[in-house]
């Protein structure tokens, strides 16, 4: 079997990282609704954080069906308090657009070794991305019509508490 070349190896190391983070940070976003009373947002966030704990097990395992041993990294403590619910919504989605440029790098470092293996493995994390980056896009974009407006944001808690797992 071709090895992973050692840039990859890096790269993809940190990528555990950053998705453990992402969990990190969404989980604090989840709790910060929670104090805010915005249960279904909190509970939308909460699934989020799921989701990223499972990328970073998602490339862990590639790592190990490659033979390699993931080098996990320190994980930086997210921020705790946000100014309302749009001000969450815009770091979400910075947040998941720094994510898909991670993986673009990824990917064209995959290219340059010519490991077709990774290549193919990575494009689910493209074609997740171009999901993460959408459905947060569009959550901040009502946040930004609803802006402080109590009827709004309670449709809106309502709509992502219906998400399901
Ligand atoms: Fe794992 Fe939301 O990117």
């Amino acid at each position: 079997m071709k090895s992973i070349s050692k840039k990859l190896q890096d790269d993809l190391n940190k990528q555990i990282t950053a998705e453990f983070e992402s969990a990190y940070l969404y989980l604090s976003m989840a709790d910060y609704l929670q104090t805010q009373n915005f249960d279904g947002m909190a509970r939308w966030f909460r699934i989020q954080a799921d989701e990223e704990r499972e990328h970073a097990m998602k490339i862990h395992d590639f790592m190990i069906e490659r033979t390699l041993t993931p080098e996990l990294g320190e994980i930086k403590p997210p921020q705790h308090q946000w100014s309302d619910v749009k001000t969450v919504l815009e770091e979400a989605y910075q947040h998941e657009c720094l994510v898909s440029d991670m993986i673009y790098d990824l990917v064209a470092q995959a290219m340059e070794d010519k490991d077709y293996a990774s290549i193919s493995f990575l494009q689910w994390f493209v074609d997740e991305q171009v999901e993460e980056e959408s459905q947060t896009l569009t959550l901040l974009e009502k946040a930004r019509l609803i802006g402080n407006d109590a009827s709004g944001l309670m449709v809106l808690d309502q709509e992502m508490g219906s998400r399901k797992e």
